[in-house]
């Protein structure tokens, strides 16, 4: 319960003013001991939020319910006596925005809702811009280094990966999503105001990420770890699942580009760094069989070779 209460919040708004030093110290702490922050007043229409909200719950209920329900019974998930490890308790679909876009080809989207996902998508591309610049900052790397990193030849990958977690009877026995760390550079959630279910892990304690309305949850992937050389870190997170509602979660991933040359920045790193470099596409490869496992021995293979054999791959899942 404590630890709630410290996690931190960061009004945006305050980098105009008089506390800008303090707001941006308040981001550098946290990225360096969280892993996590969670943004209000970052230039989003709360109303744009509010729509956004409105719509993936319609959805769901609409075009998604009766779909998970049949899985529940097809795996037999609706009836659990022990622990299930290898699936999560999600309901998903993933837009793609960059490098092109897929919003057209998802079925079963209004006309509005495919409007103001774009419109949010773009929105949220804009904030994880201008929060690489204010990381670039706070590191002391040059304006637009990260941006630039990330670019690779065609530009950043970006996408949204819509989410419910609904309800569900035997919440001891599977999680909402099982826990790993991102390996991409920058997500942005949106996550329901009402439902909790976002842990952390933080100096070996899951600590809640607070609902809390009309905030974006920032977090770091992998890579911003790796060109950091550490300095920040990817954090463990996971879902849990709960008895009552159902939490819709909207997250997006911007990352970099499919060839874009990963490594620890010059200026960062002392002597010689303990992290590899790699092109992100060969991370990814190697992420989506092993995402539910601890990030250090990916990174070792990483250093050793090209996509390695040494950690094994459980399952293929779609990941951003
Ligand atoms: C993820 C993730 C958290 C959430 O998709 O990688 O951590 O609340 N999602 O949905
Ligand atoms: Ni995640």
């Amino acid at each position: 319960m404590e630890k709630n209460i410290k996690f931190p919040v960061i009004d945006l708004s305050k980098l105009n003013g008089e506390e800008r030093d303090q707001t941006m110290a308040l981001i550098d702490d946290a990225c360096q001991n969280w892993g996590f922050f969670e943004l209000l007043n970052h230039g989003i229409p709360y109303d744009l939020m509010d729509n956004i909200e409105r719509m993936t719950k319609e959805h769901y209920k609409k075009f998604m319910e009766q779909k998970f329900k049949e899985m529940l019974r097809s795996k037999g998930l609706d009836t659990l006596e022990t622990e299930v490890e290898d699936i999560d308790w999600e309901s998903t679909f993933f837009l793609h925005h960059l490098p092109q876009t897929n919003l057209y080809d998802i079925p079963n989207m209004s006309d509005e809702y495919r409007t103001a996902m774009k419109d949010f998508g773009k929105r949220l591309e804009n904030l994880a811009e201008e929060l690489l610049d204010l990381l670039c900052e706070n590191l002391g790397l040059e304006k637009g280094y990260l941006k630039k990193v990330f670019r690779g030849t065609k530009g950043p990958t970006f996408g949204t990966k819509v989410s419910n977690y609904p309800p569900c009877p035997n919440p001891e026995m599977i999680k909402g999503l099982r826990a790993h760390t991102d390996a991409g550079g920058l997500i942005l959630l949106f996550q329901d105001d009402k439902v909790s279910g976002l842990q952390l892990l933080k100096d070996g304690d899951w600590v809640d990420v607070p609902p809390l309305k009309h905030s974006i949850v920032i977090n770091l992937g992998d890579q911003l770890e790796v060109i950091t050389n550490g300095k920040y870190k990817s954090v463990m997170h996971r879902v849990m699942t709960q008895k009552e509602g159902n939490r819709m979660s909207i997250a997006s991933f911007y990352n970099p580009g499919s060839d874009a040359e990963i490594s620890p920045a010059q200026s960062l790193v002392d002597k010689e760094s303990e992290y590899p470099s790699f092109v992100f596409d060969d991370y990814m490869k190697l992420y989506s069989g092993v995402k539910f496992q601890p990030k250090e021995p990916r990174f070792e293979a990483m250093k050793n070779a090209a996509v390695t054999t040494d950690v094994n791959p459980v399952a293929t899942v779609e990941t951003f």
